[in-house]
């Protein structure tokens, strides 16, 4: 099984961007953390983050036919892209939305989320955890897909 996670905007900044929203991890550590995770599930996963939009649309198409499964925290672009929406739909990867914080007791605008109708699901408000919990609940549903 190979998935692919994919961080946007601002999350190379990990461990000293408000920590006190997003906790002390680095983003090395988070991807540290997943890789060694998916081996025990007996899955792999590429990590790949970029403060670009269209970057983030480029590496989702490469997925295509190559990954099973996508974990995205886009970012402030979870609120606003309706091209990381439109590229996730034409690889038609099943993807996992995920935040840090819980979007949904902040500002307004963050209430909304151009990706979360169409995910398999969504988890916030987990901190560094809410990576792990996307990554157990991806594989438990390519698992069930793929009749395992
Ligand atoms: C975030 C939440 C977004 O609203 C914000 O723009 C981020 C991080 C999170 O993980 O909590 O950059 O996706």
């Amino acid at each position: 099984m190979q998935l692919l996670a994919l961080h946007g905007p601002n999350l190379n900044l990990l461990g000293t961007r408000e920590p006190g929203l997003y906790g002390s991890s680095s983003l090395e550590q988070i991807n540290a953390e997943l890789r060694s995770r998916a081996t025990q599930l007996g899955a792999s996963v590429d990590c790949f983050q970029s403060n670009h939009e269209g970057a983030l649309v480029d590496r989702i198409h490469l997925g295509r036919g190559a990954v099973d499964g996508i974990l995205i925290n886009a970012g402030a672009y979870t609120h606003t892209s309706i091209a990381i929406r439109d590229a996730l739909l034409a690889v038609e990867i099943p993807y996992v939305e995920l935040h840090l914080s819980n979007t949904h007791a902040r500002e307004p605008f963050r209430h909304h989320s151009t990706l979360a109708d169409r995910a398999v699901g969504v988890i916030c408000g987990f901190g560094a955890t809410s990576y792990q919990l996307a990554l157990e609940g991806l594989v438990q549903h390519l698992r069930r897909a793929a009749g395992r």
